[in-house]
């Protein structure tokens, strides 16, 4: 599957998206390296900070089907990735990173270039 494509059926799937309080429907699309694709929304909550962004409905749905960091191949969303979603997609390992730009054009990013530099936790 193509950057694009990924994109595409992310935006088919943000129709899903559970978003009353912004409006502001996300959809992001998780390909495994088996071919596979796992969908995710937004699903927003009446107590506002509870609500979870769409990369991470998707992750979520990955690792409850027993997928690992390192099985990700990519994932599309429907806009940039926030600051709290870049690090899950570090976790994850998800190879490439593609989203629509407010221009219309498909950026494509290793996890690590969206987020440089990354906390890890300190071992020992
Ligand atoms: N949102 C996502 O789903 N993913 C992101 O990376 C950015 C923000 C959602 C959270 C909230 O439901 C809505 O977009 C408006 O911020």
């Amino acid at each position: 599957m193509t950057g694009e494509e990924l994109v595409r059926r992310a935006e088919a799937a943000a129709a899903n998206a559970y978003a009353p309080y912004s409006r502001y429907r996300v959809g992001a699309s998780l390909l495994v390296r088996d071919g596979r694709v796992f969908d995710g929304v937004n699903v927003e909550n009446a107590a506002y900070p509870l609500g979870v962004c769409a990369e991470r409905t998707a992750i979520a749905q990955a690792a409850s089907e027993g997928l690992r960091p390192g099985d990700l191949a990519a994932i599309g969303v429907t806009a940039s990735p926030c600051g709290g979603c870049r690090q899950w997609l570090h976790e994850w390992r998800v190879e490439r990173v593609f989203f629509r730009r407010d221009d219309g054009t498909i950026a494509e990013y290793a996890p690590g270039e969206l987020l440089p530099d990354t906390w890890n936790l300190p071992e020992g």
